[in-house]
């Protein structure tokens, strides 16, 4: 007779306790990659990534500060994590990011449920920050520090997309009146080009093919290369040499930066993708002052007819600020005479919000919100019919499409255009990381649909 049940007299084997950590994600790409590699820093410590707060070790949600509602959206969403926290009070719940670094321990102080507090420079040390937790601490971090935090990170494993970013610069220097990046973010600070490179060599040879580059003024890159400080341009044409690296892209670029050989290498490096970010606000020389831009709405559009000039199927997208404290309708109506006459593929339009600590915060003269409302779905109208023209004039067209996922048909994949559209293709044998040329047969407000040529 045969004992049906294993022998289970031997110790069992020591298994690693793996816990689950739950990432929400506020704001900019550069929160996206920072996510990324928090995730990949707790890889190391055993957490393994999950969809669902509700089977969590640890929910952290990294933050956005840039609106007041997106800053608003934590302290709703740290209240639905409550009766999660009240069934299970092993659950920890960290708040990391851009509120993290603005409001630190006051986060805590409002929302003492939370059990740990780290900045956007500090997140290398997020694993021992965990540990703490555990041992009953309630740690609390948003210090600038000395070291580089990607020093102190762990190794990139295989990317689940053909497509990955990469921080290269991090900061800015330039306050604009209405904005918080400076202070959540601090000053500009460069990474030295070959760190990038061997970054960017280490994605591909793991299967990423298109790589954007990131800083909140990245086009303000002077990292230490191995002869002098690299401009982005001298970057982009480093990392254009990398075999099997097939796209590169940058974001998100201030004009005032927008150097003669950025702009050069848009007209003859053809991994450059021909799609550029340039943020302008607004279109009022009297508001652009105002915000300490820098710059006058006729420098703008004078250097968008060079980028043009360099690379004339150049798909432009902008941010658009209306209701900046003193702004007039006349204001307001140059904002949409620049915007007819640069003409947007994409655009992000915002109200303006007054974040504390800013110096427009300080203003007396708001606009009145239904004013500013008003003005929003106006400008909103108008960038929303600029993009569907850009969208229907890819019809026809031949394009390159890197494909990064199965879309919902049978059949069919999804990917993006040279100019960071979605693209819906039918096709044998696709598969993520494949580029292939596409004709554009139908186009959508936000896709377009395309045929294997
Ligand atoms: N570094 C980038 C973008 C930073 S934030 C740049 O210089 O353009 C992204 C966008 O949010 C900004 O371009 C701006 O349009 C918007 N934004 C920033 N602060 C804001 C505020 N206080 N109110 C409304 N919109 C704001
Ligand atoms: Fe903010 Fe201006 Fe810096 Fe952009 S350039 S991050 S809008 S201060
Ligand atoms: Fe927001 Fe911070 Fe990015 S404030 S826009 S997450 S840099």
């Amino acid at each position: 007779m045969s004992d049906p049940k294993p022998e289970t007299a031997a110790a069992p084997a020591a298994v690693p306790v793996l816990k689950k950590l739950h990432i929400k994600t506020y704001g900019c790409q550069m929160n996206v990659y920072d996510s990324e590699r928090m995730a990949e820093a707790m890889g190391a410590e055993g957490y393994v990534l999950t969809d669902l707060a509700e089977e969590a070790d640890m929910v952290l949600l990294n933050t956005c500060h840039i609106r007041e509602k997106a800053a608003e959206k934590v302290y709703h969403e740290l209240g639905r994590l409550r009766p999660l926290k009240d069934a299970n009070p092993d659950l920890k719940i960290g708040v990391a990011g851009c509120v993290a670094q603005a409001e630190g321990q006051e986060i805590r102080r409002r929302m003492p449920l939370v059990d740990l507090v780290v900045g956007s420079q500090s997140y290398h040390k997020l694993p021992a920050m965990a540990r703490a937790v555990e041992q009953g601490k309630k740690p609390v971090d948003t210090d600038f520090p000395v070291e580089d935090k990607f020093e102190h990170l762990p190794e990139r494993p295989v990317q689940a997309r053909p497509s990955a970013f990469l921080t290269v610069q991090e900061g800015c220097d330039k306050f604009c009146a209405f904005c918080v990046v400076p202070y959540t973010r601090g000053a500009e600070v460069s990474r030295p080009a070959a760190r990038i490179l061997g970054e960017a060599r280490k994605l591909v040879e793991k299967g990423v093919r298109e790589i954007t580059l990131l800083g909140q003024n990245v086009n303000a890159y002077h990292g230490e290369g191995e002869d002098g400080t690299w401009s982005l341009a001298r970057l982009v044409r480093a990392l254009a040499k990398i075999e099997g690296l097939d796209r590169i892209r940058y974001t998100t670029s201030h004009p005032n930066d927008m150097e003669d050989d950025l702009i050069a290498a848009h007209g003859d490096e053809p991994k450059l993708m021909p799609y550029l970010h340039l943020p302008v606000q607004s279109g009022s020389d009297r508001i652009l002052k105002a915000m300490n831009r820098k710059h006058t709405a006729a420098e703008y559009i004078r250097l968008i007819e060079r980028i043009r000039a360099a690379r004339p199927d150049l798909v432009l997208s902008g941010d658009f600020i209306v209701g900046f404290p003193g702004e007039t309708d006349a204001d307001f109506e140059e904002t949409m005479e620049l915007v007819r006459k640069v003409g947007y593929g994409a655009a992000y339009t915002f109200k303006y919000s007054a974040r504390p600590g800013t110096p427009a915060a300080e203003r007396k003269d708001a606009v009145p919100a239904e004013v500013a409302e008003a003005r929003l779905r106006r400008l909103q109208e108008l960038t929303i019919s600029q993009q569907r023209a850009t969208q229907d004039a890819m019809v026809g067209r031949e394009c390159t499409v890197l494909f990064e996922k199965p879309g919902r048909w049978e059949g069919q994949w999804i990917g993006k255009s040279d100019y960071l559209q979605a693209v819906f293709v039918k096709g044998e044998g696709l598969a993520p990381g494949m580029l292939a040329r596409v004709r554009i047969v139908g186009a959508g407000p936000n896709s377009l649909e395309g045929e294997l040529i």
